[in-house]
């Protein structure tokens, strides 16, 4: 499979094993560039374990992803390290909020704009004097950021203390700011109340509508039927559906991995 289409990832025959556990086996998918796509799947079917795999917190053992930024030229993730992938374009959130909980809403959007300059890591880790105007830009960058997600009034508040829906696009806000082509979003709807999966519906499509592909993991249905042009389907690390949203849940296949999991846990371990 390497024909040039417009994907901006293409998961090629990925295989991910912790001991004697197949987490995925044979996954292949792509993600449409510029739009924005869903995985799904029940509990354990190797979701997160695939994002993981395309941001370099876990090696698969089988298996290529390629990554090709806007403009850019592709390249290969597998064996390249989360950082190098930052930097090449793919940004994440977690499942699990993962915030700088002691730093306002601010710095932690600063962290993410500030791993994008030269400056800023590197200053930061010898402590050294960023310069003036690095830290300028990364203010102004960081502060339009919070104001694209909604949270303007959240500026100068900690992070631990901002409501969770809050924290969730104050997570988004920080991903943003390393610039990515790729937005990764695990669960970004879990915990929150119906008014802001609303929200957060309508600013995954701005995200999409600025020309960031983005590709969701999520379990709300309701979400992802009105947000993704397409979706695939895990169930116990396989890909066992990929096409567009109705279609994909007209699918038998997928009927019986969800009603499986919901009714009758034995089924897990056949
Ligand atoms: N670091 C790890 N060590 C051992 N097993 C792991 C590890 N990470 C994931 N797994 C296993 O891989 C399988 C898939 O887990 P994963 O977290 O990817 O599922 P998921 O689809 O994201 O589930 P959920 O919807 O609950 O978030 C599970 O059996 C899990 O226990
Ligand atoms: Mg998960």
């Amino acid at each position: 499979m390497t024909t040039a289409d417009d994907s901006v990832l293409q998961v090629e025959n990925v295989t991910l094993r912790f001991g004697g556990l197949v987490s995925l086996n044979d996954v292949s998918m792509s993600v449409p560039r510029g739009a924005v796509s869903a995985v799904i799947g029940p509990n354990g079917a190797g979701k997160t374990s695939l994002f993981n795999c395309l941001t370099g917190a876990y090696k698969p053992q089988e298996g290529q992803v390629w990554f090709t930024p806007a403009g850019g030229t592709r390249s290969q993730l597998v064996g390249r390290t989360p950082h190098k992938i930052t930097h090449l374009g793919v940004a994440r959130t977690f499942q699990n909020i993962r915030l700088f909980p002691a730093l306002t809403a601010l710095e932690n959007v600063q962290v993410g704009v500030e791993s994008r300059q030269k400056s800023g890591a590197i200053s930061a880790m010898l402590h050294l004097p960023r310069s003036t105007r690095d830290d300028r830009e990364s203010v102004a960058e960081a502060v339009s950021l919070l104001e694209f997600v909604g949270l303007p009034h959240r500026i100068h508040e900690v992070s631990a203390a901002l409501p969770y829906g809050d924290q969730r696009r104050l997570e988004i806000a920080r991903a943003l700011g390393t610039k990515p082509s790729l937005l990764l979003l695990d669960e970004p709807a879990a915990g929150t109340n119906p008014a802001e999966k609303r929200d957060l519906e309508r600013l995954i499509t701005r995200i999409a509508d600025t020309g960031v592909s983005v590709l969701l993991i999520e379990h709300d249905m309701r979400l992802v039927m009105s947000v993704a042009t397409q979706v695939t389907v895990l169930n116990f690390g396989e890909v066992i559906a990929q096409g567009r949203p109705e279609e994909v849940q007209r699918n038998p296949a997928v009927v019986e991995a969800y009603l499986g999991t919901a009714t009758d846990d034995q089924e897990a371990s056949a």
